[in-house]
């Protein structure tokens, strides 16, 4: 069984395969595919990476036939990191803790971890002064890692771990994809020292927290540690120290670097559009007023959630992998057992078919009548099946309750003459710089 038969992207190079083109443009690469079919052979090197981009393919791979898949070389490489958490693990193991795992973000746990958030967007917004001039990528990469850490861990014994996550965090983010796609051959080189100091302090820090929170009884207590520590499964057994250890770092991962760049991306492109952030701010208006933001509100503000859904549209998970188990029929190609394949999410994303002027930001996009002629499975930024994100909720929930806080008070505007923002290539196309000035609106 070989791959020959799978089409080959364009501009691969003997002996260097797609290389070349992948390290000058990654995203140009991943968007263009689409239009040369829906399953692809990359040559990465000498290694064959199949690449699915249409809606059918990716539900293919991540629900259809997802038994004949395990996560795969991305995942396996991160696993120093993040260890077996929920989305480095497989079958059984996967199954079984995902269980454990899922009534702490169903809605009444949700409701704890909003008025969390509403704090910190509170504290946010109380910092700015008029005439201030941010990054607003790097404004709200804090600000995401601040209030994750401050659900995660109860105020007086996280301390520790949220100054360690902090510090360390944005380190391993910067070169966490990096890391998860070089030859492990490539291990040992010295511009990895940081990036291994920092996350031998984070797991140390966090093994501490553990400790603590289990000495102290975490069963009154409803932060994600103390839950995660109190969960139990049908026999009565919960999550040994290690394996919670892996899936706070896992949420720590995945729940970060992403809600950040939605948020800045969200800012960046109200900017841009002020008739659309004159909408929300209308509806915000009507809907909240002058008091705190809660829970109740966040379905009712769906201009927010249009805006949302689009910023993922264009901004959200770039890829994700999968290697084959078995051998699996996959858009009418025959993929050989031990095949890794890569979910070009982007390309799904920017689909012209689906989605015309695809690079243009247009909430209305997401009007429910024109949702309406768009099959479900067209739409993937949170992943499907098994592995579809447990944050999906969370994220929205935080990402709403910061605007609805943020944006009646503030007016935010690209600094004049800054460039716009570029899309780096990381896990989530999260933007470069985002320079903006704040003004403070008159009613306020
Ligand atoms: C806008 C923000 C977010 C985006 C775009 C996002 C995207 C994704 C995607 C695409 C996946 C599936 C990956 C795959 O199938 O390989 C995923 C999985 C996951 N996400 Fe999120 N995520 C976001 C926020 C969060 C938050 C806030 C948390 C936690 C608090 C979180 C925790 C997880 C976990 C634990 C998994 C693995 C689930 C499993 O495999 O069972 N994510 N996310």
């Amino acid at each position: 069984m070989s791959l020959n038969a799978v089409p080959g992207a364009k501009g691969g190079i003997p002996g260097l395969g797609h290389v070349p083109r992948l390290l000058r443009d990654p995203l140009g690469v991943l968007r263009s595919l689409h239009a040369e079919g829906p399953v692809l052979r990359l040559d990465i090197g000498t290694m064959p990476v199949i690449v699915v981009t249409s809606a059918d393919t990716v539900n293919e791979v991540l629900v259809r036939y997802a038994r004949s898949f395990v996560k795969g070389r991305m995942f396996e490489r991160v696993r120093p990191l993040a260890g077996n958490g929920l989305a480095s693990s497989d079958g059984p193991y996967h199954r079984r803790n995902r269980r454990l795992i899922q009534p702490m973000f169903y809605k009444e746990r949700l409701a704890g971890y909003a008025d969390v958030m509403r704090e910190h967007a509170q504290i946010l917004a109380d910092a700015w002064s008029d005439g201030q001039i941010i990054d607003a990528n790097k404004v709200m990469g804090t600000y995401a890692i601040e209030t994750l850490t401050a659900t995660l861990f109860s105020t007086d014994i996280g301390r520790p771990a949220v100054r360690s996550v902090r510090e360390d965090l944005p380190v391993l983010h910067k070169y966490l994809l990096l890391r998860a796609l070089a030859p492990k051959a490539l291990d040992k080189l010295p511009i990895w020292r940081a990036f291994d100091r920092s996350a031998a302090r984070m797991r140390a820090v966090f093994d501490q927290a553990i400790a603590t929170t289990r000495a102290s009884g975490p069963e009154d207590r409803t932060d994600l540690l103390s839950l995660l520590l109190s969960a139990r499964d049908d026999t009565g057994a919960g999550l040994t120290d290690a394996e919670i250890l892996d899936e706070l770092t896992t949420m720590l991962f995945a729940g970060t670097e992403t809600v950040a760049s939605i948020l800045a991306w969200a800012l960046y492109h109200l900017g841009q559009h002020p008739d659309v952030e004159e909408e929300l701010l209308r509806e915000i208006d009507k809907v909240v007023g002058d008091r705190a933001v809660t829970i109740a509100d966040v379905p009712q503000l769906p201009s927010i959630t249009r805006v949302l859904d689009e910023v993922i549209r264009l901004h959200g998970a770039v890829t994700t992998m999968r290697r084959t188990t078995e051998e699996v029929t996959i858009g009418g190609y025959s993929i050989p057992a031990e095949t890794e394949v890569l979910l070009s999410l982007y390309a799904l994303h920017r689909n012209p078919d689906l989605y015309p002027d695809p690079d243009r930001f247009d909430p209305d996009r997401w009007l429910p009548e024109r949702t309406a002629a768009r099959p479900r499975e067209h739409v993937v930024p949170f992943g499907a099946g098994a592995h579809k994100c447990i944050g999906d909720k969370f994220a929205w929930m935080e990402a709403t309750i910061t605007l609805a806080t943020i944006l009646p008070r503030w007016q935010l505007r690209s600094v004049p003459g800054s460039k716009p923002p570029k899309e780096a290539t990381a896990a989530v196309a999260h933007p470069t710089r985002v320079p903006m000035v704040i003004h403070r609106r008159r009613n306020h």
